[in-house]
């Protein structure tokens, strides 16, 4: 690239700064340079922080706090309250399924810091009995979801994957699915694709160097995927397959319903083109975004955004005024995402969250920071709530459905690792108990159904049911019921193995 077109659009830009190492480079480190800078627009970059500092300043936490209501009972549909419904909602999602109507959408370009691990957190094991990583066990759900709507309506049916992730997590995430057969699923059902990168910025809007040659960069946010789906082609090809709604979901919650046909039946049945998952929020300070309407539109109000004071109120009822905890499982109709990526993506603004942001001085040396020097801006996947026509909101059991991996095991003991894999052997534990089945110990006494944990760090009851059996606790009856079992139980597609007993 000529360089010195580059630096007019770099100095048009107020950004000459980002090559003051230029003559220091080698020429290969001067050709990586460029290509990453080429397709970079600087002056929507410039307008990007202006906007995000503009919003971040006036939006202050007080404010928005002033203007939140609560879901209103009448969008809100519930596992339990409505479990009367359950059964038709499931069908009704069931029947798309078998039209081939439903797709997944898994968020996957975060670059999971607090997890702490160089590799993408879909490929992580939290050491259950099988060993079995967030992917594969998202993968097996699909399959045996596609396999329930095709026994139920006796027709061949796929649910496409697309799987978002960056820069930093493709190479990696498609080696991965390559090296592990697509996990069953055929490839062209699983599609992947790129979300964009910003570079962070210094409080004074300059574009932060991480090295002589190299931005500091980071994804959009998940809030990227918007624009992704737009330049990706992948609404095109949603289209192309004939797909009416997506279910889009972060990667790393281990309970994850994949393409829940309980969840798209209620949203297809109340004619929503938006909906969204959530469960009982029920401490305030807990990390999970709350639904809820601020000026009379939908919206989540982030944990970072919320000031105590509000997360604290309560109704009359005692629960927390705000308990619509987001789990990030969305609800959208294509033709909702493709308004979205046609009409309203521009409009969405960028959060700004504050950094400490490593960087080279003027001297060219890296610099640690001990405080944010800078910011990194993101957009928010459900920052488009508020142009959905009919927004409906879906409640559903923690135990049951949320247990998210964010942290490592050596951390606060919360979300991480260990909780994970608690709370899927837990679920699988009762699933056994409500299909009739039981655990005895090594005397052959009973094991009461509330088992207490033994030193805190495990389980006492290890049981692992393959995703292929079961998604939903459905079709466990004929292998467990009116029988005892060690604990160390795996049920998989060979049938019902007690490891304990055969010393594995
Ligand atoms: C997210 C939700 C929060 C919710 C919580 C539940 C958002 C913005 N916040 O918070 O409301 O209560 O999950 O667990 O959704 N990702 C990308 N690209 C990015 C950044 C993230 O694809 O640029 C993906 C991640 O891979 C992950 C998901 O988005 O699958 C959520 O990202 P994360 O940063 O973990 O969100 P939380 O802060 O935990």
């Amino acid at each position: 690239m000529d360089t010195k077109k580059l630096a007019e659009r770099l100095a048009e830009a107020g950004q000459s700064h980002i090559l003051q190492f230029w003559d220091q480079l080698s020429p290969e480190e001067q050709a990586e340079m460029s290509l990453d800078l080429k397709n970079m627009n600087f002056i929507e970059i410039n307008n990007f922080f202006k906007n995000a500092m503009k919003i971040s300043g006036q939006s202050s936490q007080e404010k928005v706090d002033s203007r939140m209501e609560p879901v209103p009972r009448e969008v809100l549909g519930s596992v339990t309250r409505d479990s009367g419904c359950l059964k038709e909602w499931e069908k009704e999602g069931l029947r798309c399924i078998s039209e081939n109507k439903v797709a997944v959408l898994l968020l996957a370009g975060g670059q999971g810091t607090r997890l702490g691990v160089p590799y993408p957190k879909g490929m992580y094991d939290v050491g259950l009995p099988s060993h079995k990583t967030l992917f594969q066990i998202q993968a097996e759900r699909i399959r045996r979801l596609e396999q329930l709507a095709e026994k139920l309506h006796a027709k061949k049916c796929c649910i496409p994957w697309y799987i978002m992730t960056s820069g930093r997590t493709m190479d990696m995430t498609k080696e991965f699915f390559l090296q592990h057969k697509y996990f069953g699923l055929k490839k062209e059902n699983v599609l992947f694709f790129q979300q964009g990168m910003l570079p962070a910025m210094d409080f004074n809007g300059k574009i932060i160097l991480e090295g002589k040659g190299k931005l500091a960069m980071a994804p959009d946010g998940n809030g990227g995927l918007y624009r992704a789906l737009g330049t990706q082609k992948i609404i095109d090809d949603m289209k192309k397959r004939g797909i009416s709604c997506i279910h889009v979901y972060c990667v790393d919650n281990i309970l994850v319903k994949v393409a829940d046909p309980a969840f798209i039946g209620f949203c297809s049945l109340k004619g929503a083109d938006c909906g969204a998952k959530v469960v009982e929020k029920t401490n305030p300070t807990e990390a999970v975004g709350v639904v809820c309407k601020v000026d009379g539109r939908y919206q989540v109000v982030e944990y970072s955004e919320i000031t105590l004071a509000t997360a604290e109120k309560r109704s009359l009822d005692g629960r927390l005024m705000f308990n619509a905890g987001n789990i990030a499982n969305h609800f959208f109709t294509l033709e909702f995402l493709s308004e979205i990526v046609r009409t309203y993506e521009p409009q969405l603004q960028h959060h700004v969250a504050q950094k400490k942001i490593p960087y080279v001085n003027t001297q060219g040396q890296l610099i640690k920071p001990d405080k944010p020097n800078g910011i990194k801006m993101e957009k928010f996947v459900f920052d488009i709530f508020q142009f959905a026509k009919k927004f409906v909101v879906y409640e559903v059991l923690r135990e049951d459905e949320f247990s998210p991996l964010k942290n490592a095991d050596s951390q606060d003991g919360k979300d991480n690792p260990t909780t994970a894999r608690h709370s899927l052997m837990s679920l699988h534990h009762r699933w056994i108990l409500n299909a009739g089945g039981n655990f005895v110990d090594e005397n052959g006494t009973h094991i009461p159904a509330i088992p207490s944990l033994k030193d805190g760090t495990d389980l006492p009851i290890k049981c692992e049911i393959c995703p292929l059996v079961s998604y939903g606790g459905e079709g466990l009856e004929h292998l467990v019921s009116g029988r005892a079992f060690q604990p160390n139980l795996m049920i998989d597609e060979s049938g019902v193995h007690e490891l304990v007993k055969n010393g594995l």
